[in-house]
């Protein structure tokens, strides 16, 4: 082996009953390089990393993997032989304990003990000193449940720095985070680099390789298609190695019309309910017409989820203004008050609030939809899957069948389980709060074209969305957040990001 691979990955194979995730993989991790990891969802970017990782002990893969030389076999405390070893893993799915402490989650399972017991003045002074280090702004004895999901994030970062392992894997870590904290991670991985750490960087923000990462390697359906320079690829290139086909263009046109004011938004003030007084969404007015796409866009904390929220009647009491939907007051002060308008929310933590783990993805689609199919209380169940079918085929739900369980799809597949399930609920009013996170480029397409056919029928949708060509391209009028009020709302033709980042930012009123 090379003196310079770090890591040797040599014909690796794993099978899940009834599906090959991995097939023959084999790749070389130089050390001290940035290793861009792209692929569709499900192409096997997740397992291979837990293979790495010691999720999956050996004997439960084909083939082998050499670190700096020597044939790694991780079994019973697998995963902490993959930390002894130096080799330390951002999941795709957070995995904080959110009851604790930002503290005690950075250092579970290692705490400092003095006598035998845990040295509580220690912890957080080695937390607070590492988060100081990395300049990452986060209070080091908040409960985790309590921080935003890209706060989260940065702690699990914060977790894996902390184990100074050699090689260093981040599985998706900014689906979550800000423009600003993406720029923070940044800093910390060409630090990290500087010092001679490794890392396997997954992302599906195909810009983002450009950026950070030195070698790009592309696996499709388990296989490795190819490992390049940085420097000899463009974002085109890797389109079409993760597809399989050249995609001429990103976003669909649509034939949308906007017709009637389906929903009159009036004054809408949301209160904290933690904090009295406080606003979360600040005297917000707008209407929406059947047919369009009115994309939310802003900073995150500028109120946007707070906003849709709201609209899904998840303010309760603690809102004041008025919605009327055709033209007749709405009462949204529950999830059930909306649903009863015709009003359905695609989650933006889609993790944690949209998926029954223990049940098939067909339950998880039909569930809140059973009216559909159901006549005298009894469920007709080829119609059910004949539905449910239908969006997976149309969502490209990559799966041997849908009766699997919902936690045997990759991450990116689980996602779109949940859009499925409220795209299914016929609603008259569609809001997705950034639908197409961690969703592979060819699966965004298809999220677009059926936002558009949605459209098309009539149905209006907001999308609340961080990614501004998104946003630019696939909106008929965009309103801009900043600071929990409505700092604008364009034209499509009149917008450009300089202009919505202008808003976004208070720099233009
Ligand atoms: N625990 C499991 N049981 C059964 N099948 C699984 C399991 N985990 C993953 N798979 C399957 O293995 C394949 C690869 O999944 P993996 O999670 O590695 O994809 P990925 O490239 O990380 O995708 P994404 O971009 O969506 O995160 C998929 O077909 C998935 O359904
Ligand atoms: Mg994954």
């Amino acid at each position: 082996m090379a003196n310079d691979v770090v890591l040797e990955i040599d014909n690796i194979t794993k099978e899940f009953p009834g599906i090959v995730a991995l097939t023959d993989v084999s790749l070389q991790i130089k050390r001290g390089e940035i290793h861009g990891l792209c692929g569709e969802n499900g192409a096997g970017k997740s397992t291979l990393m837990k293979i790495l990782s010691g999720v999956y002990e050996y004997g439960s893969y084909r083939g082998n993997v050499y670190m700096e030389g020597e044939e790694i076999k991780f079994t019973g405390e697998s995963i902490k032989q993959a930390i002894a070893k130096g080799i330390a893993i951002v999941y795709q799915e957070l995995s904080l304990v959110p009851k604790l402490t930002v503290g005690e989650n950075i250092f579970l399972g290692r705490e400092p003990h003095n006598r035998g017991i845990i040295n509580w003045d220690k912890l957080y002074a080695e937390t607070d000193s590492l988060l100081k280090k990395y300049k990452l702004e986060i209070p080091f004895g908040a409960q985790v449940g309590n921080l935003g999901i890209g706060q989260q994030q940065l702690v699990e970062i914060a977790r894996a720095i902390s184990e100074e392992a050699k090689v260093l894997i981040l599985d998706e870590p900014t689906s979550a985070l800000t423009e600003e904290e993406v720029g923070t991670l940044f800093a910390i991985l060409k630090e990290l680099k500087a010092n001679g750490v490794t890392c396997i960087y997954i992302s599906h923000k195909l810009e983002e390789f450009f950026k950070i990462t030195d070698t790009i390697t592309v696996l499709r359906d388990g296989m490795v298609i190819g490992t390049l320079p940085t420097t000899e690829a463009t974002v085109e290139k890797i389109i079409s190695m993760m597809v399989g086909r050249v995609m001429k263009e990103r976003f669909p046109k649509g034939n949308r019309k906007p017709g009637e004011t389906i929903m009159e938004v009036r004054n809408l003030t949301a209160y904290d309910p933690n904090a009295p007084g406080v606003k979360i969404v600040d005297d917000v007015s707008f209407s929406l017409r059947r047919g369009e796409i009115l994309g939310v866009a802003g900073l995150m904390g500028s109120g946007r989820t707070e906003l849709v929220t709201t609209l899904f009647g998840e303010g309760g009491v603690n809102v004041s203004g008025e919605i009327s939907v055709k033209n007749i007051r709405a009462d949204i002060r529950s999830a059930r008050g909306a649903m009863a308008n015709k009003i359905s929310l695609v989650p933006e933590d889609r993790k944690a609030l949209g998926l029954i783990v223990n049940d098939s993805i067909i339950k998880n689609i039909s569930l809140p939809n059973l009216d559909a199919f159901s006549s005298f209380l009894r469920i007709n169940k080829n119609e059910e899957y004949k539905m449910c079918q239908k969006y997976a085929d149309d969502l490209q739900i990559k799966t041997q069948s849908i009766n699997a369980l919902v936690t045997s799809l990759s991450g990116g597949n689980q996602q779109k389980v949940v859009i499925a399930k409220w795209l299914m609920s016929s609603p008259e009013i569609l809001i997705l709060d950034e639908p197409t996170r961690g969703i592979d480029v060819g699966a965004k397409y298809e999220i677009y074209k059926l936002m558009n056919e949605l459209a098309e029928k009539g149905v209006a949708l907001i999308m609340v969305s961080s990614d501004l060509p998104e946003v630019l391209s696939m909106s008929d009028r965009i309103m801009v957040m900043h600071e929990r009020q409505c700092a604008g709302i364009l034209d499509q033709n009149e917008a450009t990001q300089e202009i919505v980042m202008a808003l976004a930012t208070g720099i233009r009123k």
